[in-house]
């Protein structure tokens, strides 16, 4: 039986908890998350980072194929969550207007803001998945607890 993605969630945390330990540089903490949940999370094709950079959002490290560069607060889901600040799950790209297609292999995407200390916004971390509907509570609370654990 396939570990459920809770279980997958807790791995990654595991991981990066030990991974990151005495790390505090944000460029290497959003390379490694990319990749351990990229690893642990094989059916999630894109995993990454895109920071706040001149006033709109720019790719950061990521896992998967080519990302657009830069994408502009309010545009997009990546944008729209930027803009809000709250995390935004896409059960269907296609029903999402304006949604930017940077591989047309994206179904549904989930988006999580990235907060400092002070509350500010610093970047936001999505996930894609060739699969319609991928995303849910659980991977709200579990991506979200990541970020708080290594930027709030
Ligand atoms: N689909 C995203 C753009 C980023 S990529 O999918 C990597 C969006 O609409 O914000």
């Amino acid at each position: 039986m396939s570990q459920s993605k809770q279980t997958r969630y807790e791995e990654s945390l595991f991981q990066l908890k030990a991974v990151l330990e005495g790390i505090d540089d944000q460029i290497a903490i959003m390379a490694t998350i990319s990749c351990i949940l990229k690893t642990n999370h094989p059916s999630y094709y894109w995993v990454g980072f895109y920071r706040v950079v001149g006033g709109s959002l720019l790719v950061g490290p990521y896992q998967g194929s080519l990302g657009c560069l830069r994408i502009e607060f309010g545009r997009g889901v990546c944008g729209t969550c930027a803009s809000t600040k709250e995390t935004k799950i896409v059960r269907d790209v296609q029903s999402f207007a304006g949604h930017i297609v940077c591989d047309p292999r994206s179904k549904s995407e989930i988006v999580v803001p990235v907060l400092d200390k002070q509350g500010s916004l610093i970047a936001v971390l999505d996930v894609d998945s060739e699969d319609v509907a991928s995303f849910d509570k659980t991977d709200q609370i579990c991506l979200e607890k990541i970020i708080a654990r290594f930027f709030g």
